[in-house]
C-alpha cells in the first residue's frame, strides 16, 4: 500500500528564520506521525540553511515510523549517516544557490562516486534511494550502482501548466517506475507535490512512497500539522473532498 513521508524541512526553515528554537521540527514530527504519516524525512543540507545536524540526531531517536535522511553525496554527509544510521538514506544533488532541490542526481555521469557512497551505506545496513529524474538512462545507471530504490522527481509533472504537458509528464512518470520495477528497484516519488496534482501520482501501479514536504506545511500553518497531514493522505486515496 501507498505510503506518506512528511517531508519536516521547512518546520526549521521558520525556526531559522528567527535563529530561534520554535517551531520545533521534532515536534512537527510526532504531530505528522500522530495524523498517519508512514514516514518522515528530512534534508540536511551543506548550508544548514533549515535542518541542523542536532536535529537529525533527535529525529533518530524519536521517530517511531521510518526516518529519511536526504543528503548530498559527500563524504560529510556519509560520514554522518554511517554515525546517525536512518532507516534509509535519499541521495540528492545539492547546489547551494538553488532554493530547492531543482533536477535530479546526474548518477549516470558520476556512476564511480555515487556507487561508493551506496556501498559503502547499504555495506553498513542503510538501503539507499537515488533521487532522479524519469529518465530512462538515470534509471539504468541507478541500478548498475546497486541502490534499493529510487525516488523519481515528480518537479516537471507539477510545473507543467496545460493539461497535454501534463499528461506527457504522468506517462514519463509511469514509464520511469515500470522500467525500475522490471529492473527490481523499488520507486518512491517526490517534490512539487499537493494536493491538487497528488493522485494521479499515487495511482502508479508498483508506487511505494510520496515524500511531501512543502505543500503540508504550507497548510499546516493554516490549519494544523495534523489536519494537514491527514487531508493529504485523503487526496493520494482520491477521498479529500
Ligand atoms: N523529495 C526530495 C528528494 C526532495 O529534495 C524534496 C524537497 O526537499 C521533496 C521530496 C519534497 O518536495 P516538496 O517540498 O516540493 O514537497
Amino acid at each position: 500500500m501507498l505510503t506518506l513521508g512528511v517531508n519536516i524541512d521547512h518546520v526549521a526553515t521558520v525556526r531559522q528564520a528567527r535563529q530561534t528554537v520554535e517551531p520545533n521540527p521534532i515536534a512537527a514530527a510526532l504531530l505528522a506521525e500522530l495524523a498517519g504519516a508512514d514516514g518522515i524525512t528530512a534534508h540536511l543540507r551543506e548550508d544548514r540553511r533549515h535542518i541542523q545536524d542536532r536535529d537529525i540526531r533527535l529525529l533518530r531517536q524519536t521517530v517511531r515510523t521510518h526516518f529519511n535522511l536526504e543528503m548530498a553525496v559527500t563524504e560529510e554527509m556519509v560520514n554522518l549517516a554511517l554515525e546517525v544510521k536512518p532507516d534509509y538514506v535519499t541521495l540528492v544533488p545539492e547546489r547551494r544557490e538553488e532554493v530547492t532541490t531543482e533536477g535530479g542526481l546526474a548518477v549516470a555521469h558520476q556512476i564511480d562516486r555515487v556507487s561508493y557512497a551506496v556501498t559503502t551505506l547499504q555495506g553498513a545496513g542503510i538501503p539507499v534511494s537515488l533521487f532522479i529524474d524519469p529518465d530512462l538512462l538515470q534509471i539504468q545507471a541507478a541500478h548498475d550502482t546497486s541502490a534499493c530504490f529510487i525516488e523519481l522527481h515528480t518537479g516537471r509533472y507539477a510545473e507543467a501548466r496545460s493539461e497535454s504537458a501534463r499528461h506527457h509528464e504522468l506517462e514519463s512518470l509511469k514509464n520511469a517506475t515500470a522500467k525500475a520495477l522490471n529492473l527490481g528497484l523499488r520507486v518512491n516519488a517526490g517534490h512539487g507535490l499537493t494536493y491538487w496534482n497528488v493522485y494521479p501520482v499515487a495511482q502508479i501501479p508498483g508506487m511505494e512512497e510520496l515524500n511531501i514536504g512543502h505543500s503540508i506545511m504550507a497548510r499546516a500553518i493554516l490549519v494544523g500539522m495534523e489536519r494537514a497531514v491527514r487531508e493529504m493522505k485523503q487526496a493520494m486515496f482520491g477521498a479529500l473532498g
